[in-house]
């Protein structure tokens, strides 16, 4: 393995609904662990007191209709306060920060599924964001309906969730678009496959990542 020098890296674990995200974050958690690496785990939206308090504000069922452009400066305010007080701070002391969801999130389900304007997404991206992108996100792909099926087991349904399947559909796609534009950045996993095989498929990117 080779040193990393202290140098933090940045990783993101993306996906629809059901996907296998937390259960793959615990996995890449570990296997970072394993070789001796700092690692911060973290989410989005949340990762702050207030980022936790704009996400149950996002994904609280209502009756009120949410304008997208305010879905959307929601998730960009939260990421704001999420990255000056974990992301930065933990990437300059050269920990490895594992990140459920971040801003392909927002191009997904916001731009694909929404119908935003991704220009708009991406002025937003750099006025938050800067230069800041992930080193490595993993987007986890399933067929939509086969992911709401896991995470229907998990109970009641959150705003999201409560969506269409072809509100899914968009998303995926979008998701799929934007790993396939960039593979030096991203890895697209079939994550309808059995778990073992979603692992083995995430080790392989890992440890191409430490070579
Ligand atoms: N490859 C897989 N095959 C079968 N079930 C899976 C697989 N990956 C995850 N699951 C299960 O699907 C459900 C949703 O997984 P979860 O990790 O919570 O998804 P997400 O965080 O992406 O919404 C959980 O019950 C989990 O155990
Ligand atoms: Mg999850």
């Amino acid at each position: 393995m080779r040193a990393t020098g202290g140098q933090g890296r940045f990783l993101v674990l993306e996906g629809t609904e059901g996907v296998g995200k937390s259960t793959n974050l615990a996995f890449v958690r570990q296997w970072l662990e394993a070789r001796g690496l700092d690692v911060v785990v973290t989410r989005e939206p949340g990762g702050t007191p207030l980022a936790e308090e704009v996400r149950e504000l996002l994904l609280a069922p209502r009756e009120e209709t949410v304008v997208p452009t305010a879905e959307l400066l929601l998730i960009f305010a939260a990421r704001a306060q999420h990255l000056a007080q974990v992301i930065e701070p933990a990437l300059a002391r050269g920990a490895w920060v594992l990140c459920d969801r971040f801003t392909d999130a927002t191009y997904a389900y916001q731009g694909g599924g929404r119908g935003l304007d991704t220009g708009v997404i991406a002025q937003l991206e750099t006025l938050v964001q800067g230069e800041r992108r992930p080193d490595l996100t993993l987007v986890l792909d399933i067929e939509p309906a086969q992911g709401l099926a896991r995470a229907s087991r998990r109970g009641a349904l959150d705003r999201f969730e409560s969506e269409e399947i072809a509100f899914f559909e968009r998303v995926r796609a979008a998701y799929r678009a934007r790993a396939q534009a960039a593979p030096e950045r991203y890895a697209l996993v079939d994550a309808g496959l059995p778990l073992a095989d979603v692992q083995a498929a995430i080790d392989a990117q890992l440890t191409v990542l430490l070579t």
